[in-house]
């Protein structure tokens, strides 16, 4: 038996179990199961057999996890939402679970699950192949786990290093994480379970997140935040967006009919549906008109289920008229068709050991060499002792808390660290970076780094040391500095005395300050490492791979250099209260890199930095137009070292009279020593576009631009100028 039918017979076998169900009537004849249909016809289809109760039924999904209130209903497993069966009209019960990194439920295998690294490190990878996979890897989990819906695809741009959240997202630059994203989504939903695109929108903070005005310009909302969701929209086609919980220019995300109605669905040509952040709707009528199609979780978050009474209320008076309401149902029904979960897609088991190896590649890709004085790294594999401190780096790898976090299917070899309540537990995946040492060197001493003496020994005692430092970051709260917690610094300091070839690996959720960086040999940023981060970060070590990460986002000095030095209440445990706006008119348009070169600040690190193991040299750089007339960049890349390595040259344009570069294109160029390959950089045409708000498109001024190869947002390997005619980009809708 499929698995549709079999789920549509055991609601139907329930729902007649219980006496009086409205369900318990005779199935009808359901001509939208015919899949020779189009998703938008079967949709109607179904619209058009529904009561006015299924509908109401269909606009809100009920929290998944009722664990505590009793036994669950019937199909829903321990997820972050549910929709019961209307076994009438053969619809299964649908469950819904986070997150972008992986599978957060136990689900019906009651097994935990394997997470990607963060967000970040698939960014830094600059690689949409990478991302595809990954987003592969957690959806065929979510569908084989019992799953319907992935609340992934978070595309939240970094505007401030500090956000508890940003390891869950794709960086600085809407270019980048529109295109990573959109990959990531493509993959989930290749596995016929539908992928979200969240938060929408600028929801770039957590502090107060709840009210907070994400204030600023719409056009300068255009050419930032909102074009990665453009971008990764139409590169991914997500079932779902998810509205965000804060207020744009004052207006809840949820109940906005600029964002939602007029830019993405009738702008953006957005045929899915919106859902609601879990507890981020305020009105029933007013939302409903404003854009969102479902309420998540409102009986458990919200002050009341305001698609339920408030709206069926407002359809009596005519406030919300029918039509509307068959709208947002034919939404949701048309995702659900178009991507498969109502037609029967097997549910094959979960291969744990091959994920964790996708996982572990994704890492492998992502790892950013910060630094790497006299060729420290890679490790020697035979006649080199290795100290190796901190980090729990005998147990695992960090990982990122809040709706996000995967519980391991290995377990957390590191539990009871506070805080274990939300947004904990802090956990750790069991993928020991000792382990593996172990395994590809020779001599490795482990010392847990809680003494700086005892660890300042253990270095001394070793030809090299390495160190793990750690800074934990969750949803719900933004750490107020850029510090490395629990007295670390002092740790490295320590330890680099003791041994001046020290390396420093970094489990954290991005930039971080490091005073003790010019008494290192080296530095690497795991990021989250992910199921497979431990063997990842000691393939890396060890040269089995070489680090070929670049940075998705600026890595500052100190908060000094930040649009907002200080944060108004954060921390997780602040009691101050948060400020009731954040001005992003500060920097509008210009984050990141953007913000550095406007205002003249030097990062430490810059947007696109890293380093590898081998050397690249550039040649015949040239930039022509493509048959539409689309600038194109040309450079030959060559591996000028002894090692394989892959490199990421990068483009960036400056239009004539602009203050600032914007990344246009880049290419991920894989060598063996000595080889070189010739690489053609199609430029995105909205990095070279304004946004024309009278006229309500982008729109290319005719005129010359520079355009960048580079190495970096500041490292620039090469320049030319072209001149282009007039042009208006448009952004196919999926
Ligand atoms: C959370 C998050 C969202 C998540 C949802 C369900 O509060 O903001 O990303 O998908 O609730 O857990």
């Amino acid at each position: 038996m499929s698995d549709i039918a079999r789920r549509s017979a055991l609601a139907l076998a329930l729902a007649a179990g219980i006496a009086g169900s409205a369900h318990a009537a005779e199935p009808v004849e359901r001509p939208w199961m015919d899949r020779s249909l189009s998703p938008d016809r079967r949709a109607d289809l179904i619209v058009a057999a529904m009561t006015d109760d299924e509908k109401f039924r269909m606009i809100r999904a009920d929290f998944g996890q009722v664990k505590e209130k009793g036994p669950n209903p019937p199909g829903a497993l321990n997820g972050a939402g549910f929709i019961p069966a209307i076994p009438r009209l053969g619809l299964p019960f649908l469950n819904e679970t986070d997150a972008g990194l992986g599978v957060t439920r136990d689900g019906s295998d009651h097994k935990g699950a394997i997470s990607l690294p963060a967000g970040l490190a698939t960014a830094a990878s600059f690689d949409p192949a990478v991302a595809h996979a990954g987003g592969r890897m957690i959806g065929g989990e979510a569908r084989g786990k019992g799953y319907d819906i992935l609340l992934s695809g978070g595309v939240n741009l970094t505007r401030d290093p500090r956000n508890g959240r940003n390891f869950e997202y794709a960086g600085e630059d809407p270019v980048l994480a529109g295109t990573i994203v959109g990959a990531a989504v493509k993959g989930i939903q290749e596995r016929h379970i539908v992928a979200t695109v969240k938060h929408f929108a600028i929801n770039d903070l957590e502090t107060g997140r709840n009210t907070l005005s994400s204030d600023i310009d719409p056009v300068a909302l255009r050419e930032s935040d909102l074009l990665a969701f453009q971008l990764a929209i139409a590169k991914g086609d997500p079932g779902s967006v998810m509205s965000s919980y804060n207020r744009i220019n004052g207006t809840y995300a949820g109940e906005h009919d600029w964002l939602l109605n007029k830019v993405l669905k009738q702008e953006w040509g957005f045929k899915g549906y919106v859902m609601s952040d879990w507890g981020g709707v305020h009105s029933g009528a007013k939302a409903a008109l404003a854009g969102l199609d479902q309420e998540s979780a409102g009986e458990t978050f919200d002050k009341e289920v305001y698609f339920d009474k408030p709206l069926r209320a407002a359809l009596a008076s005519g406030e919300f008229p029918k039509a509307r309401l068959d709208d947002m149902v034919k939404r949701i029904m048309r995702t659900l068709f178009a991507h498969g979960i109502l037609d029967d897609a097997k549910r094959d088991p979960v291969a744990y050991e091959a994920d964790r190896i996708v996982a572990r590649n994704a890492l492998e890709a992502g790892a950013v060499l910060l630094r790497n004085e006299g060729g420290l790294l890679p490790l020697a594999r035979k006649g080199q002792s290795v100290a190796i401190i901190g980090g729990h780096a005998d147990k695992g790898v960090l990982a990122g808390g809040g709706s996000s976090a995967v519980a391991d299917v290995a377990g957390d070899p590191v539990p009871g660290l506070e805080p274990t309540g939300w947004p904990g537990p802090v956990r750790y995946h069991a993928s020991a970076p000792l382990e593996f040492m172990r395994k590809l060197g020779g001599k490795v001493s482990f010392d847990p780094g809680t003494d700086p003496a005892a660890a300042a020994k253990a270095a001394a005692g070793a030809d090299v040391a390495v160190v793990f430092v750690t800074k934990w970051a969750a949803e719900s709260f933004d750490t107020p500095d850029l510090a490395l917690p629990d007295n670390q610094d002092a740790l490295v300091e320590a330890v680099a005395k003791a041994n001046p070839k020290t390396v420093v690996v970094l489990e954290t959720n991005g930039p971080v300050k490091m005073p003790w960086l010019d008494r290192v040999g080296a530095v690497m940023e795991a990021w989250y490492p992910g199921s497979g981060g431990g063997e990842a970060i000691a393939r890396l070590l060890y040269g089995v791979t070489a680090p070929s990460g670049r940075l998705p986002l600026s890595w500052p000095k100190d908060e000094a250099q930040l649009p907002r030095p200080a944060i108004q209440g954060a921390g997780l445990n602040s009691k101050a209260k948060p400020a009731d706006n954040v001005d992003y008119n500060i920097e509008g348009a210009d984050v990141g890199y953007r913000w550095f070169e406007k205002t003249k600040r030097e990062p430490l690190f810059a947007f696109g930095y890293g380093l590898g193991y081998t050397s690249f040299a550039y040649s015949d750089f040239a930039v022509d137009k493509d048959a539409k007339g689309n600038p194109v960049a040309h450079v030959t890349v060559k591996n000028t070292g002894k090692v394989a390595g892959a490199d990421v040259p990068q483009i960036y344009v400056t239009a004539s009279g602009a203050a600032t570069r914007r990344l246009a294109g880049w290419a991920k160029v894989a060598l063996k020593p000595g080889a070189s390959r010739r690489v053609d950089i199609p430029l995105e045409p909205l990095a070279l576009a304004r946004y024309d708000d009278k006229a309500g498109r982008w729109h290319v001024a005719a005129g010359s631009y520079s355009v960048k190869l580079a190495r970096s947002a500041t490292d620039v390997a090469g320049e030319k100028t072209v001149t282009l005619g007039e042009s208006f980009p448009v952004v196919k809708a999926p």
